[in-house]
């Protein structure tokens, strides 16, 4: 009897901590892995400089041409001169520790996302040498350490 219920409550405790571990890395890091696989999915890459994005991996720091700060937050995406096709999307707008968005000399179209102007940690936009059209968001104007904006 006693052995059951030590038993049942071990298994009961080990299922919190898979529970909390599961949510702890869904939440700290793979929300930005999947905002990151929405902007891949929303692009033609005939050169695969996106083939390492996967995103079932815990978060996207080992992606090729992503960079992470200490705490596994997505600071850089250089993807300047790759050839992508495609545009933007909204998604963007939730890696909140981005500092470098380098997406220069490529072939995207359409509109800037407003949601770019959530990245209050932005410092570099460089999207000059691509297709995009439609009016700079007025978003961007409340971003405090934005020093280059090409549209
Ligand atoms: C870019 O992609 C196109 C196909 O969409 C291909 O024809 C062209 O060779 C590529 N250019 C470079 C520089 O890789
Ligand atoms: C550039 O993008 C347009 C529209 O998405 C597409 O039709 C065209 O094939 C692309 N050009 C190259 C060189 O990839
Ligand atoms: C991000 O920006 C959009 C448009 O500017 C806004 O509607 C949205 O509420 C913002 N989201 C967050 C999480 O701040």
């Amino acid at each position: 009897m006693m052995d059951r219920v030590v038993s049942s409550m071990s298994v009961s405790a080990s299922l919190c901590l898979i529970l909390v571990f599961y949510r702890l890395s869904r939440v700290s890091s793979n929300a930005e892995g999947d905002a990151l696989n929405a902007l891949k999915t929303n692009l033609a890459d005939p050169n695969n400089v996106l083939q390492s994005w996967d995103p079932t991996l815990v978060n996207p720091c080992t992606w090729l041409h992503i960079t992470c700060g200490s705490d596994n937050f997505v600071t850089r995406v250089d993807l300047g001169n790759a050839n992508l096709s495609g545009q933007l999307v909204q998604q963007l707008g939730q890696l909140s520790y981005l500092q470098y968005l380098e997406l220069f000399s490529n072939n995207i179209s359409g509109r800037i996302p407003n949601e770019l102007g959530n990245l209050t940690s932005l410092v570099s936009l460089d999207l000059y040498l691509n297709n995009l059209n439609g009016p700079i968001p007025e978003t961007l104007g409340k971003l405090q350490k934005l020093r280059f904006l090409y549209g």
